[in-house]
């Protein structure tokens, strides 16, 4: 059954609290990547749009300790938010209490409301203690919040993972509970890649370890029709058939899983025939080496040219793709050509779902400029893992299904 969406809502005149998740990277109080605040926008415009009030919240690092509070404060982002939608933000430095409910309480139709980082509520001031309401789901706070709305509209995918007070707390205390747009974009494409993909399916997987991605591995292996690996997991494999993989990065207590997972996939893991390596971890121009070529010093850094060609061939015909990881240092301009090999593989498929999961491939996409070339670009690290390993998603399960 289908989710019921923002725009299955009568708004007008309403308090719609919409959970967002704007936990966006900060350098000393400066948004490094807005990404997800715009991604939030077009529910936030349509309820605003549609007469609604609204009531905007998200949670924004962790706050554990006393010294997390002024870390995470958000009003930084609300300014973000306020200059993107091009319209004033009330912003309310408080998670509860007469100051938010006034604000609330003063809104009138078509205005916003931004409070302050939801994980305020972890930590307790007065008693100086961490007490994770906000995190473990506290029924009063998930209970409280609802109170100031009439509607609940859940957007933060990035979030969907974790069972908090302000996704599910609130869900199960409101009549109505509708996903916004980006949460229903990314069940349409991670979920329809889950439960119905297009064949061929495709995943390519990149990143460190092996042992970040296990789950994913197990449940691609059922669902996919390939696995392209890169990213240093690749030398975990490799080194797993006897592959002299020189001093590059090998989680050597995961040689027997990824021995496991190679007999599990029965051929299904394509793994990487050439790799650009380097004699340390630097940024400086590397040699192209066939794996099975490596000297004891070699350290690989990123997938070679025949392995992109390899790819390539792999990838002709794919209906569905999904991505996660980048395929080397990708942070190296000397070893980020797999990485913009495998954007631009994935710019040209034609008639394919494309998808770029979260997380530091996501960034890479946006940062080397494919980011409109794709079908989608997941907002979640976490839970775009998760999804993709075929769980079920507290933050989506919450949703009222149409
Ligand atoms: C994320 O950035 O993955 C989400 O916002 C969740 O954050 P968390 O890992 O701190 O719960």
């Amino acid at each position: 059954m289908a989710k019921k969406i923002v725009s299955d809502l009568n708004v007008k005149g309403k308090k719609v609290l919409i959970r967002v998740d704007f936990n966006v990277p900060m350098k000393n109080g400066v948004i490094t990547d807005d990404t997800r605040v715009r991604a939030a926008l077009p529910t936030i415009k349509w309820v605003i749009d549609n007469g609604g009030k609204a009531i905007v919240f998200s949670h924004l690092g962790r706050v554990k300790e006393a010294s997390d509070i002024a870390k995470n404060d958000i009003t930084p982002v609300a300014k973000r938010l306020e200059e993107l939608i091009g319209k004033k933000v009330n912003f309310v430095n408080a998670t509860r209490g007469k100051e938010l409910e006034d604000g609330v309480a003063a809104l009138k139709d078509g205005e916003i409301l931004m409070f302050q980082n939801t994980r305020y509520e972890d930590f307790d001031v007065a008693a100086n203690k961490e007490t994770k309401k906000e995190s473990k789901n506290d029924p009063e706070l998930g209970a409280y919040w609802a109170s100031l709305g009439d509607v609940f509209v859940n957007d933060a995918f990035g979030t969907a993972h974790r069972a908090a007070a302000s996704n599910v707390g609130i869900a199960a205390n409101v009549k109505e509970t509708a996903a916004g747009f980006l949460l229903e974009k990314e069940i349409k494409f991670i979920g329809g890649a889950v439960d119905n993909p297009r064949r061929p399916y495709v995943a390519i997987l990149g990143g460190a370890k092996v042992s970040d991605k296990i789950g994913v591995i197990e449940a691609l292996i059922q669902k996919a029709d390939k696995i392209l690996v890169g990213g240093a997991m690749m030398f975990t494999f490799l080194k797993a058939q006897g592959v002299n993989t020189g001093a590059s990065k090998v989680e050597d207590d995961k040689l027997d899983l990824a021995k496991e997972l190679l007999a599990k996939a029965n051929g299904k893991l394509v793994l990487p025939v050439d790799a650009i390596t380097n004699k340390a971890f630097e940024d400086v121009p590397g040699v192209a080496k066939d794996v099975d070529k490596f000297a004891d010093d070699d350290m690989g850094l990123d997938i070679g040219p025949k392995t992109l060609e390899l790819f390539a061939k792999e990838l002709a015909g794919a209906k569905t793709v999904v991505w996660n990881g980048p395929m080397g240092v990708f942070e190296f301009a000397n070893y980020n050509k797999g990485t913009i090999g495998v954007c631009e593989l994935l710019a040209n498929l034609k008639d394919a779902a494309t998808i770029i999961g979260g997380g530091d491939s996501a960034a890479a996409a946006e940062q080397l400029g494919y980011a409109n070339k794709v079908s989608h670009i997941s907002t979640g690290g976490g839970a775009s893992l998760e999804y993709l390993e075929g769980k079920e998603l507290p933050g989506i399960a919450c949703v009222d299904e149409k």
